[in-house]
């Protein structure tokens, strides 16, 4: 694959564009910590097992039958990143909202959001679906409107509440113990100059793992949609399952060339790199990853161990962690980068 195919960027023919930033971040989990050993009132596991293979310690999940969707914790993380950047939900353009446990089948996730933050009615809602990839997707989405100068300010959001969705018993154990619930936010603006902006962003998928990594249940190929009466019937296909050995190789490939095509496209090399931030999938798989490219380990983010994999929202959640922690700041060079279901994977490169 070319380095440049997926590119965002700008051709070398195409006018100058202008760029967009990072004006704020925001994330939040919910408070109920579920230590690995409390899996085990629900299935046959050990924390020894989870923290070898996985790096995972414990992870967020809503309160049970509180009626929490994705968008509410979505919320909590927007109010903070509109905070950050100094803005209100009114000067909201535009949503892009990331999400692969929507809080209803239809309609998407982002109108939920608009109306309880407020964003202004008439505000184009956007609602995405490329799961671990999803807040790279949905930064790129928002970089190229700002680019052709359609909107100033737009929120970007990654959020997921997996544990209501998860097989707890001993079936679905290896993918039960990964996933935690939780939302990041960031808002973008126009930048006012190269010093701090999205330097490029590059997106791509092959469907042919596609069920490798999925839930098929709601599914419109079936009739009804999900079907109440044969639940008992559905063999667990209305949970995600994964062939995780498959999905564990494809991401330790992608990963690096997604890195090296950001850094390739803007002449950056490792060295320049103040921090890694990959998706959250498996410790294991971003240690692999760091050391496979020579990427020392104080230069890789993680925080699966604490949070779980939360999809769509561990970029956002891990990007604001450790700005806020002190370890980037204004100006420092970032690369972000995820590899998830669909396959789908990709990278972004930002001076924050
Ligand atoms: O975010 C999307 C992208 N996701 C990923 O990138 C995840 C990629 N895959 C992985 O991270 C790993 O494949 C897993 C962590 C999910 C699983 O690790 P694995 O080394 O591939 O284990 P496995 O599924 O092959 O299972 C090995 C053994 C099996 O037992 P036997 O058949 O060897 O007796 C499983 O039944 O481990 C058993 N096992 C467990 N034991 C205790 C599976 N899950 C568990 C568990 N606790 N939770």
């Amino acid at each position: 694959m070319g380095s440049d195919q997926g590119a965002s960027d700008m051709t070398d023919h195409a006018p100058a564009l202008r760029r967009s930033r990072i004006a704020g971040l925001g994330s939040h989990v919910p408070p109920w910590v579920v230590k690995n050993d409390d899996l085990k009132q629900w299935m046959d596991t050990s924390d020894e097992w989870i923290r070898e293979r996985t790096g995972i310690v414990e992870r967020r999940w809503v309160e049970r039958d509180a009626g929490v969707g994705g968008s509410d914790l979505a919320l909590s993380a927007s109010k903070k990143a509109l905070a950050d950047a100094g803005l209100e939900a009114k000067d909201i353009q535009m949503v892009v909202y990331a999400t692969l446990s929507p809080d209803v089948h239809f309609p998407g996730s982002g109108v939920f959001l608009q109306r309880k933050l407020g964003v202004p009615v008439g505000a184009a809602i956007l609602d995405i679906r490329q799961q671990c990839t999803g807040f790279i997707y949905g930064l790129s989405i928002a970089d190229q409107f700002i680019k052709t100068g359609m909107y100033d300010r737009v929120l970007v959001v990654g959020a997921e509440v997996h544990s209501t969705g998860l097989d707890l018993s001993t079936t679905g154990r290896d993918v039960s113990v990964l996933f935690g619930d939780g939302a990041g936010a960031a808002v973008l603006v126009p930048a006012e100059d190269e010093r701090r902006c999205l330097l490029s962003t590059h997106l791509h998928a092959d469907g042919a793992n596609a069920e490798d990594l999925w839930a098929e249940f709601p599914a419109s190929r079936h009739h009804p949609h999900v079907p109440v009466a044969m639940t008992g019937a559905l063999e667990g296909r209305q949970f995600p399952r994964m062939k995780g050995k498959q999905v564990f190789k494809h991401a330790v490939t992608r990963l690096p060339e997604a890195i090296f095509e950001a850094m390739a496209r803007n002449g950056a090399t490792l060295a320049d790199l103040k921090m890694l931030i990959p998706h959250q999938a498996n410790l294991r798989i971003n240690e692999f990853v760091a050391k496979m490219m020579g990427i020392p380990e104080d230069k890789v983010w993680n925080n699966i161990q604490r949070f779980g994999n939360t999809t769509a929202a561990s970029i956002p959640i891990a990007l604001d962690e450790c700005r806020s922690a002190g370890h980037i700041g204004p100006g420092d060079l970032v690369c972000l980068a995820a590899f998830g279901a669909g396959f789908t994977w990709g990278s972004a490169l930002l001076r924050l």
